[in-house]
């Protein structure tokens, strides 16, 4: 993570000059009133163009989200009563997963639970609409600290656009797919059910077997908007919770958020209110 901001902010400084801490600040703020809006329908989708906005965005989100996947995959892990894979080699698509934080979850919990899991490799789809993320993370595989071997391909994808979709297919072959904060950020622009056909292409063409995890803020309406999409595609549900209070648990934020915590303030471990599924397609 502290990679990825170092490289956002030179992006940042070389767009605002001497500006841009300010302008941080403000893309801080922007998010986070950005977020307190999502289900509205007549609102702008929050625009993640600007490096500022995209450094505010790691620098507050990614630590906390990565966390709250890795807390959900232990759930499916006890509940499993063991390994969650099965292989030595997965694939996974991050659906809106541009800002990497699942990316970053699901290879700590690979790191932390690797006297079990026997995986080695890791193919990654990032699918995201905003073309913008895609520096940031695609040369994390030679920053990793991790026997893992990570391949990671970033798509440009548009739920909201069925001619960026409707011919990819790479992506649909995942064991897993992630949907971390996602639903949320595209409901409201479901309209004329354009998001709605792809959960149901996605649904109908992941292989069975393939696993789904979705989290994402704890509101009701965001909780009956994507039951009812899986529940439509039939897919089983392996663990869940609905509007539960969670915690982030990681401790590592001081060395990785680094000289930033100075400038931008330290993020307080607030507790949310967070819904989660994890799917499995029969
Ligand atoms: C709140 S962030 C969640 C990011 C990450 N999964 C996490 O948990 O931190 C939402 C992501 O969805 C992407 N996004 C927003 N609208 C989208 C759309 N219509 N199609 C694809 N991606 C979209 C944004 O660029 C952003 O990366």
């Amino acid at each position: 993570m502290k990679i990825a901001l170092d490289t956002l902010y030179k992006e940042a400084t070389k767009t605002h000059g001497n500006d841009a801490d300010k302008a941080i600040t403000e893309q801080i703020k922007y998010l986070s009133k950005s977020y307190t809006q999502l289900s509205s329908n007549d609102r702008e989708p929050v625009n993640y163009k600007d490096p500022a906005t995209r450094f505010a965005y790691v620098y507050k989100y990614v630590a906390s989200h990565g966390d709250y996947v890795v807390q959900v995959l232990e759930v499916l892990r006890q509940k499993l009563e063991g390994r969650i894979f099965k292989t030595d080699s997965i694939r996974v698509s991050c659906v809106g997963g541009g800002p990497g934080s699942d990316i970053i979850a699901l290879l700590k919990y690979l790191d932390e639970r690797k006297a079990t899991e026997k995986v080695k490799k890791v193919t990654c789809y990032l699918l995201d609409r905003e073309q913008a993320w895609a520096d940031t993370w695609v040369e994390l595989d030679d920053s990793l600290q991790t026997d893992l071997v990570l391949h990671a391909n970033f798509q440009p994808l548009d739920v909201t656009k069925p001619e960026s979709w409707a011919q990819q297919k790479k992506f649909l072959e995942a064991d897993v797919f992630t949907m971390s904060y996602f639903v949320s950020e595209v409901m409201a622009l479901d309209k004329d059910g354009v998001v709605t056909k792809f959960w149901e292409k996605l649904f109908k063409e992941a292989k069975p077997g393939a696993i789904f995890i979705y989290d994402d803020n704890g509101h009701d309406t965001f909780n009956r908007y994507f039951d009812k999409q899986w529940k439509a595609a039939k897919l089983n549900c392996l663990v869940e919770a609905t509007n539960e209070d969670f915690w982030p648990r990681y401790n590592e934020q001081k060395s990785e958020l680094g000289e930033f915590l100075k400038k931008f303030g330290q993020q307080p471990k607030l507790k949310t209110s967070l819904t989660y599924r994890v799917l499995q397609k029969p």
